[in-house]
């Protein structure tokens, strides 16, 4: 029998053209990647950023982003992260912030889409979002003009946690507050006021995460595709829940390592303790999120 249950797949960081050289996946692995991918058969693949290393200052590592989504052979949906799209001149030498308007970043011209996306899904609309400092994008105003159309549960999608994902470690320190730190607090505002929003999926960190924001609204980070934890999410969608499943994929099973844990397990630190479990989509649930215990 055919399932009626939607499927979103939730990649992150892939990094295609290499983070550093020992952290470089061959093209077979990437080809293998978007088989393992396809199979799933997925009706979307939302990616939360950090396609590139190197995007935000050269297009042609986005066209080669571009090149492995098309290859999956599915719909998909982009988020840049700092990577693909400099959120602010202050940030880093070695990311190239573009001082245009959105039409004319690099991204835009590669991805050709608004810096607010929205698709209706099944029971739910799936909102991405791109957010630079200051929202020189509009993308806050066109997110609320997104939420205000959906008609039902939301799942929104950015590059940046709306809070940190370990409580030790370089994680405990490393999130937006680098990057977007006068914009995440309204789009982090947006987001709790806006009980239909159910689930907010991100990436940046590089480690898997799941936790609860307010009772309706969980936040999920993926790992990262390319350069590890090579981690992604599986979410199985019907109107009653979303139920989710941490998958291992093709890349490096560790990215954190060593004097960055402050003694945590390196396991537990890149892939979470929570593995699999569901939130909530009908209103009348008091708390959105429910893991094994
Ligand atoms: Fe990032």
């Amino acid at each position: 029998m055919i399932s009626d249950e939607t499927t979103i797949i939730h990649i992150s960081d892939l990094h295609i053209d290499g983070l550093w050289s020992n952290r470089q996946m061959s093209t077979q692995g990437w080809q293998a990647m978007a088989d393992a991918l396809r199979r799933l058969h997925p009706d979307l693949v939302v990616v939360t950023g950090d396609l590139t290393t190197h995007g935000s200052c050269h297009i042609e590592h986005l066209y080669q982003a571009r090149e492995f989504l098309d290859s999956i052979g599915v719909d998909y949906l982009v988020i840049p992260g700092n990577h693909d799209l400099s959120p602010s001149a202050d940030v880093r030498a070695d990311e190239c912030y573009e001082n245009v308007p959105w039409e004319h970043t690099r991204f835009c011209q590669v991805f050709s889409q608004s810096p607010a996306v929205a698709r209706t899904l099944g029971p739910v609309s799936v909102i991405g979002l791109a957010l630079r400092e200051g929202d020189p994008d509009g993308a806050l105003t066109g997110l609320q003009s997104a939420l205000a159309a959906a008609p039902g549960p939301v799942l929104v999608f950015g590059h940046y946690p709306l809070r940190t994902v370990r409580t030790q470690g370089v994680l405990s320190a490393f999130g937006w507050t680098q990057y977007i730190p006068g914009t995440l607090p309204e789009f982090r505002r947006i987001l709790k006021s806006t009980p239909q929003v159910r689930l907010y999926g991100c990436g940046h960190v590089h480690a898997a995460s799941v936790m609860a924001i307010t009772p309706s609204l969980a936040q999920i980070s993926a790992g990262g595709l390319g350069p590890g934890p090579s981690q992604f999410w599986l979410y199985k969608i019907t109107s009653a829940d979303l139920a989710f499943f941490s998958m291992l994929a093709e890349g490096p099973p560790l990215f954190w390592n060593g004097e960055d844990l402050a003694g945590a397990d390196p396991c537990l630190y890149n892939w979470g303790e929570i593995r699999t479990g569901r939130i909530a989509l009908t209103p009348s649930h008091s708390s959105s999120l429910s893991v094994p215990h």
